[in-house]
């Protein structure tokens, strides 16, 4: 069953054609990457999902409902959580205010839980948001979202610009949510770190999907990689 199913999306911004012709799907209790230079359309595919930035064309379906031209907070209520580029915490809130801002749904996420995965956030908790590094910025952000135990998960470049061994930390709380049943949308510009977690990998480029195969299948050919990841592919080289 596929929890979330994207058709044909054309997207804009004004006279702007971003997305032409989006298409994808995420399975329920899967890893999906979607991988891509910077501008192909990523983050644009992610607000066209969550209804930030509807498409003029194209379906999107979330647990079976059309939701296509539904409200943010409407789509989010059907339990697909979204974690924005950039991290937008509560710089002047602690680490357990901010986990305590969205309005909890049951589920095996709470604030005893997130510190238990998270001894990272544990041991900062009476922190404030702005005292943390970048990792455990994003280690919140992702936290925070899980609190509203999401039954899809949506993040946008949760590693950029964290060093490799902080990826990898941040890219487990993924596959930890992934055991409790949570399929995950995982937009990246690290191949490399991603492809090593995800299921299946589309990459995007110049708004039009360009390659879609199991993220092992990718991960071997790194030709594939080096030319459809375009920087990705460099921080591919610098790593090995
Ligand atoms: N608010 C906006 N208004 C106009 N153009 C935008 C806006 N946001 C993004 N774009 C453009 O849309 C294209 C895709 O951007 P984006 O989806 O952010 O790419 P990615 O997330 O893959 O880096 C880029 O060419 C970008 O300049
Ligand atoms: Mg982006």
């Amino acid at each position: 069953m596929n929890v979330l199913e994207v058709e044909g999306l054309h997207t804009y911004y004004g006279k702007s054609h971003i997305l032409h012709g989006v298409s994808l799907v995420v399975p329920e209790g899967k890893i999906v990457a979607l991988l891509g230079r910077n501008g192909a359309g990523k983050s644009t595919t992610l607000r066209s999902i969550i209804g930030l930035t509807p498409p003029r064309e194209g379906a999107i379906r979330v647990f079976g409902h059309a939701t296509t031209h539904w409200a943010p907070d409407q789509i989010a209520g059907l339990g697909l959580g979204y974690v924005p580029e950039g991290r937008r915490i509560f710089p002047n809130l602690t680490v357990e205010e901010n986990l305590l801002v969205p309005m909890a749904r049951p589920g095996p996420w709470t604030v005893r839980r997130v510190f238990e995965s998270f001894p990272r956030l544990a041991e900062r908790k009476s922190n404030k948001g702005s005292q943390l590094s970048g990792g455990e910025q994003e280690m919140l952000a992702i936290a925070r979202t899980l609190m509203l135990n999401p039954k899809i998960l949506a993040l946008d470049e949760p590693s950029q610009g964290l060093a490799p061994l902080i990826v990898r930390e941040v890219f487990n709380i993924v596959t930890e949510a992934r055991k409790e049943g949570v399929s995950v949308l995982l937009v990246e510009q690290n191949v490399r770190a991603t492809v090593a977690i995800a299921d299946h990998a589309y990459v995007l480029d110049n708004g039009s999907i360009v390659y879609s195969g199991p993220a092992a299948e990718f991960a071997k050919d790194e030709q594939r990689v080096r030319a459809l990841a375009g920087a990705s592919a460099e921080k591919w080289e610098m790593e090995d």
